[in-house]
């Protein structure tokens, strides 16, 4: 079963190493030259020695010595020669593979994203990853050279010295070999609950830094480093068990080794004594003795680390595999115009399978250069609808219709390509402003993208630092208020020039000049453009054309604010309740 498992492993990584083959053979082949120049340098050396001992001509002994300089020269050439392939194949298939892992992602994301910890993804994506290392650079050609190695030796040893000292030395090779498979289960269960840990300190430590603001500002430290305590706690203790364990292996297979060694010492001085064996060749055979058994330890080394690859390798391929959420029915793109209407008709959807619905029978329509803005308490199902708008998801039931075509009979990027979206929580990344607006539009001239941030009324606050459009605005962009964010935001939307604009309103309180300005900037952006807006502030929501209420998932309400504040009835109840007193200003 275990011996499945482990070719199943080694059929999964196989393919990969297609595109670097070349490498791979140089590797192979350096590596077994090195060995063997290794072996034979030792010999030559040994010979020497025993040459030296039996009075030989200095002659004799000083050519030896010449072709020693040449092995010991060649054998560094070639030692650099095996890494340099090993390394060059093994680091270029980690760099696709962090890409392919990476364009999994985004083929799965956000909807497999909701269900994973950061600190989780992002240990597969390094640290398993580079798990791999080991097996693409350390195994596969340390696994012929421990075939191929130990039989020439044995052969040169039985053709050159003795067919005797070879025999004796087989039980003992044969054993070396199992000693690795007696603890092969422990080390495979073992190895993979230590991946697993580590991904979980991984996740830990990613949650602190993540977290700090809230840890600090609650007085959690010490909750916070209770627990990361308890997962480096847990990892530490099968490390351990891990390390004893190998240490046990290794005092094995040392005393194996010694017991071979041991018989092919006495078998040479029987040999010697009887005069069936020169004297010279007496350490000669112990030096080889010794090289047959050192590339079959390395077998050992394989077999232990295969529990931590196997699982490494799970937790990629987990990713590789997992199923897309929403696939492209079409492969040709289709256009949609500048001027398009948006329908949500008798939309039903759940997250999950097995979850309850959270849209039932959603149906109300955005007309070209229309705003409606999309309202309700909590949880009622508003980025639900622009999160189905996007096609993150696909609906349960019924279907969204963009220009009069069902989403789903368009391309993902021709969709998203004509949404323009200014979103809750806005992400600047760690680059400059400029190009932080940019990202709405990446073929922008600086002109353009400055003139984007006058319209999203941000340009004088931008200009008014040091360093301008060039500031950097780092991870998060912490040093921004939510409001300069939104503004960023807005003139990405801005440049995007498509047409249609979804926006989720910040829930965060803004002052009154911020909130003057962003009014102002969402006015700029909304000219022509079909928006959907999931409004929280009441000044937002009176400037929509239309209102559709969400209560619970279900579209309880549509009408204009002039009409349906008059009745009582789920929007009034709404507004009545939450913006009581911003009501009573308007
Ligand atoms: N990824 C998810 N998996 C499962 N359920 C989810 C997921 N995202 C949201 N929900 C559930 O769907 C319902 C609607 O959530 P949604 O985020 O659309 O609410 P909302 O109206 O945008 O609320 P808010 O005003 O607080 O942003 C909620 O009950 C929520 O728990
Ligand atoms: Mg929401």
């Amino acid at each position: 079963m275990n011996v499945v498992k482990s070719l199943r492993v080694f059929l999964k990584l196989l393919p990969s190493l297609r595109s670097v083959w070349s490498s791979i053979a140089l590797g192979i082949v350096t590596g077994i030259i090195h060995q063997g120049i290794a072996i034979a340098g030792s010999a030559v050396g040994a010979y020497l020695v025993s040459l030296a001992f039996t009075g030989a001509e200095p002659d004799r002994i000083r050519r030896g010595v010449w072709v020693l300089a040449v092995l010991v020269l060649l054998r560094a050439l070639m030692g650099y020669a095996e890494m340099w392939y090993a390394h060059k194949a093994a680091y270029g298939i980690l760099a696709q593979l962090r890409v392919k892992l990476y364009r999994a992602i985004e083929r799965v994301a956000p909807a497999y994203l909701m269900n994973k910890r950061t600190g989780d993804l992002s240990s597969t994506l390094m640290a398993d990853v580079e798990t791999l290392e080991w097996f693409y650079a350390h195994t596969y050609g340390a696994a012929i050279i421990a075939v191929v190695v130990p039989v020439a030796v044995l052969a040169v040893i039985a053709v050159l010295i003795h067919p005797l000292l070879a025999l004796v030395l087989l039980p003992w090779i044969a054993l070396t070999i199992t000693v690795p498979f007696w603890f092969k289960n422990a080390a495979d269960r073992d190895g993979r609950v230590i991946r697993e840990n580590l991904a979980a300190v991984n996740a830990e430590v990613v949650d602190g830094i993540q977290g700090i603001r809230e840890i600090l500002s609650f007085g959690y430290e010490s909750w916070y480093l209770r627990k990361m305590k308890a997962a480096n706690r847990a990892l530490t203790s099968i490390q351990v068990k891990y390390g004893s364990r190998h240490g046990i292996e290794g005092g094995l297979l040392n005393s194996v080794m010694a017991a071979g060694l041991l018989s092919v010492t006495c078998l040479s001085v029987y040999l010697v004594l009887s005069g069936s064996m020169g004297r010279e060749w007496y350490a000669v055979a112990i030096i080889l003795s010794i090289y047959v058994f050192t590339p079959v330890q390395a077998l050992g080394n394989i077999a232990r680390n295969f529990g931590i690859m196997q699982s490494s390798t799970d937790r990629v391929f987990a990713v590789l595999e997992t199923p897309e959420t929403v696939r492209d029915l079409v492969d040709t793109s289709r256009e949609i115009s500048q001027t398009v209407d948006v329908s949500f008709e008798h939309v039903d959807f759940r997250y999950r399978d097995g979850l309850p619905l959270v849209l039932r029978d959603v149906s109300f329509q955005v007309s070209p250069g229309e705003t409606v803005a999309l309202v309700g308490r909590s949880g009622a199902g508003k980025s639900t609808c622009s999160n189905l708008l996007l096609r993150f998801w696909d609906p349960t039931g019924g279907c969204i219709r963009v220009g009069g075509q069902d989403v789903r009979d368009l391309r993902q990027v021709d969709l998203r390509d004509r949404i323009a979206v200014v979103p809750q929580d806005v992400y600047l990344f760690n680059c400059s402003i400029i190009d932080n607006i940019r990202l709405g539009c990446p073929d922008a001239r600086d002109e353009e993208v400055i003139q984007a941030a006058v319209n999203a009324r941000i340009h004088d606050f931008i200009v008014s630092l040091p360093d301008g459009y060039n500031t950097v605005v780092g991870e998060r962009g912490v040093q921004l208020s939510g409001g300069q964010r939104q503004r960023i935001a807005i003139a990405r939307a801005l440049l995007r020039n498509a047409p249609i604009l979804l926006m989720d309103e910040a829930v965060s309180s803004l002052d009154t000049k911020n909130e003057e300005e962003l009014r102002q900037a969402m006015a700029n952006l909304r000219t022509d453009r079909t928006t959907l807006l999931i409004a929280h502030r009441l000044s937002t929501i009176l400037t929509a054309d239309k209102i559709v209420v969400l209560e619970d998932g279900r579209v309880a309400q549509v009408g204009r604010h002039q009409d349906m504040i008059k009745h009582s009835g789920a929007y009034s109840s709404l507004i009545r309740s939450q913006y009581a007193e911003g009501y009573q200003n308007s």
